[in-house]
């Protein structure tokens, strides 16, 4: 029986992240603590936590700045705090981040993994009532074609340095759970949208371009496909797979929502032209065919039966509806918006860039 009591969570300042933890401290069901281990990269952001830190801080949240790769201090904290699970989300996650300098992604993806692995190794051995639970993505699976979607069993084929060192950490956790006994479950999961998300991503740079009246950059053709997810469902699935997981399986997890890229950029800008009560076509004239992504996957799409059937995972609200409640909530984060686009992400544009 897991205990489910003392959590550490990875990266819990990151989108995903912290959109979990404020899902956790929402249930009844759970009763208690979250010890959030973040370093605070340009994508971790404190301020995604300000409520809950006011609600819970120091009582059933607590927060600790440290790097993952950093196996002392990682150790420390599993035992000062009696930790009994790890939700591990801590890492680089933007592919084209990725192309431009990979060895950030090794470093914290890979080795990050690894040291996180060995803490939990050294302190709960084969211990059942622990849990290692690995979040990672659909990208291990590589690229498809127009048909077809990735089951837990489909071949690993990882294409980007990104998911490269995803499939890496993936390939790690199951080894430690059959080498070492270590108790763990892994999700792999699609594109994920909602509050938070840093603007370097698909949707939350289109909205935000679109409110500024920018060009919108569709990489390539625009006919990319992505299966999409908003941030509350996968939180939803994750508390089923820390209660409910069979030890040492995956579970593939997505939205049965498959959108070319560039239908999706035209459904934001209807969205927000209705929003506004301009004609559907108003912002359509911002959309710019850019040079592609290299190494660019076609098509993702994950087919969720075993999270379904097993645990009996369902996505709430309709698409349309999430979507609508996202480019809501932007509207309504200006100060947050232009807070994490300072600095070192300004930089990064400028460097990587110049041509937009
Ligand atoms: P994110 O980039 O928004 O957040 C990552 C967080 O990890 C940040 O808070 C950052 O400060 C922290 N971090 C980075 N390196 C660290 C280190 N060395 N030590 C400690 N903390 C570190 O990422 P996200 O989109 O929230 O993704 C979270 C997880 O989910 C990742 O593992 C990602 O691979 C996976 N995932 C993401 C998506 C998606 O669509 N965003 C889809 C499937 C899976
Ligand atoms: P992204 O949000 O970076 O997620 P991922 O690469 O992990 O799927 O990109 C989603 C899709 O949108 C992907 O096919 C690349 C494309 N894309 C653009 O066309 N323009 C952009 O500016 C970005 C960031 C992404």
């Amino acid at each position: 029986m897991r205990s489910l009591t003392n959590l550490m969570v990875t990266g819990g300042a990151g989108f995903i992240g912290s959109n979990f933890i404020r899902h956790l401290f929402s249930l009844g069901e759970f009763t208690g603590k979250i010890i959030n281990v973040d370093k605070l990269t340009y994508a971790g952001n404190l301020e995604n936590l300000s409520d809950v830190e006011k609600r819970w801080g120091n009582s059933r949240y607590f927060f600790e700045k440290v790097d993952i790769c950093d196996f002392a201090s990682i150790k420390a904290i599993l035992l000062e705090h009696e930790v009994d699970t790890i939700v591990h989300f801590a890492a680089e996650s933007h592919v084209d981040r990725s192309i431009f300098g990979p060895r950030d992604f090794i470093e914290t993806n890979v080795i990050g993994t690894f040291t996180l692995l060995e803490a939990a190794r050294a302190i709960w051995g084969e211990r059942q009532d622990s849990l290692f639970h690995h979040v990672s993505t659909d990208e291990v699976y590589g690229s498809l074609g127009e048909s077809g979607r990735f089951t837990e069993s489909s071949p690993y084929s990882p294409r980007s340095p990104y998911s490269a060192t995803k499939a890496a950490s993936d390939h790690l956790v199951r080894a430690y759970h059959h080498t070492y006994g270590l108790a763990v479950t892994l999700s792999n999961c699609s594109n994920n949208f909602g509050p938070y998300q840093f603007p370097e991503k698909l949707v939350p740079l289109m909205i935000l371009n679109i409110f500024e009246g920018k060009p919108l950059p569709v990489y390539g053709d625009g006919m990319n496909v992505r299966d999409w997810l908003y941030v509350e469902d996968h939180s939803s699935a994750l508390w089923l797979i820390l209660n409910r997981g069979r030890t040492g399986d995956t579970y593939n997890l997505g939205g049965d929502n498959e959108w070319h890229n560039i239908d999706l950029v035209n459904l934001l800008c209807e969205k927000i032209a209705s929003m506004r009560g301009l004609p559907p076509d108003h912002y359509k004239s911002l959309v710019t065919f850019v040079k592609d992504r290299p190494g660019h996957d076609r098509r993702y799409a994950i087919d969720s039966s075993r999270l379904k059937e097993e645990l009996g995972w369902k996505r709430k609200a309709s698409f349309e509806s999430c979507i609508q409640k996202t480019i809501e909530w932007y509207a309504a984060n200006m100060q947050w918006v232009n807070r994490v686009k300072s600095g070192e992400y300004q930089e990064w544009l400028r460097t990587n860039y110049a041509d937009r």
